[in-house]
């Protein structure tokens, strides 16, 4: 008998549903929530009342694309954590009904592990080469910034994380300085396409190990304009693809820099990219290359699978489900959550 794990992330702003068909992905849906566009940043307040309207159609849709029925469902695997409270309990308190009306199995994930297993996603039609353990993941997000060692599916360790902003809080934050609207990180990776990377140099950080560090770097960006503006008050205007393509090139530069240490001290020789900034193309490019250079193997996800998707909550929920690991109802979602 087939098992067909049904996935719901309701983390921050993306309503998703997802059904994994023995390990092989049968649908993916995300409903994003575009109410946060004017404010500049996510609303937790506007995201759980938009999670509510979406979550029965979203799941709804991920069935009828998996051409399923609720009872042809084994267990419900859901996003516990961590995550914005509001946003979590839409999808935990929908899991719970779920399980009780339906009389399914439940199987609480935890997001960050969700973005490093999206990795074991199997698709029909396609080759499917997965990683082996031990693996290194360089798990970049809005939210986090952290190398993980994987030595299994559920036995991970953080060798490296930062200490203050996220890679993707550093591109969000330097598009707005550039006067770009949220989420910037994909503006800057556009508008990078036609800008020299070299065109100016930005303050590094020196921060000892495999841990990363932003706050310093998005500092410097700010006194930099603020000085150039003071001189020429279309400094951004005219110089904007150039700002972007050092921007990006400097950040990219920063995670690239402790991930070769990180090879280099484990001699691991698998790396994988996860997260919302994995999408960045100056560091797909950058982690395929130095795979290449240094005869390691990369992988690097999909686009469909680098933001938060309820497919690789799933496919966390399907071997969590393989290990008999459920939840019970009296679970509560988790704002943080570590491994
Ligand atoms: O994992 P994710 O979808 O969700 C959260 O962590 O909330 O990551 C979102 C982050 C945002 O900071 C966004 O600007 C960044 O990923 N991002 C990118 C790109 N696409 C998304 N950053 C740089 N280049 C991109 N192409």
């Amino acid at each position: 008998m087939s098992i067909h794990i049904l996935g719901i992330e309701s983390s921050c702003d993306d309503t998703s549903a997802a059904v994994i068909s023995d390990g092989f992905l049968a649908s993916n849906f995300i409903a994003n929530q575009k109410v946060h566009e004017i404010y500049g940043g996510v609303i937790p307040e506007l995201a759980s009342r938009a999670h509510q309207q979406n979550i029965i159609p979203v799941v709804d849709t991920a069935l009828k694309m998996a051409g399923l029925k609720i009872s042809d469902i084994s267990a419900v695997a859901f996003t516990r954590g961590p995550g914005l409270l509001g946003s979590l309990l839409v999808g935990t308190s929908f899991a719970k009904g779920l399980s009780i009306a339906k009389n399914i199995p439940m199987v609480e994930i935890n997001h960050l592990q969700g973005h490093v297993l999206a990795h074991f996603i199997k698709e029909h039609n396609k080759e499917n080469i997965l990683p082996e353990f031990p693996f290194l993941c360089l798990l970049v997000s809005g939210g986090n910034t952290q190398i993980i060692v994987v030595r299994n599916y559920f036995e991970m360790e953080i060798i490296g994380a930062t200490i203050d902003d996220a890679a993707g809080e550093a591109f969000d934050k330097t598009a707005k300085i550039l006067g770009l609207p949220y989420p910037g990180g994909p503006l800057i990776d556009k508008l990078a396409t036609a800008g020299n990377p070299n065109a100016f140099e930005f303050n590094k950080p020196k921060i000892q190990g495999l841990d990363y560090s932003f706050s310093g770097f998005k500092t410097s960006i700010l006194y930099f304009i603020r000085d150039q503006i003071a001189i020429n008050p279309n400094f951004i205007e005219e110089n904007r693809a150039d700002l972007c393509a050092s921007v990006q090139r400097t950040i990219v530069e920063i995670l690239m820099a402790k991930v070769k240490r990180a090879v280099r001290e484990t001699g691991i020789k698998q790396i994988a990219l996860a997260g919302g900034v994995s999408a960045n193309s100056g560091l797909r490019e950058a982690f395929a290359e130095f795979a290449q250079k240094e005869r390691i193997t990369a992988f690097i996800p999909e686009f469909k699978f680098t933001t938060d998707n309820a497919a690789m909550i799933a496919i966390t929920g399907y071997y969590k489900f393989l290990q008999g690991e459920f939840a019970s109802l009296d679970m509560v979602p988790l704002a943080r959550m570590s491994f």
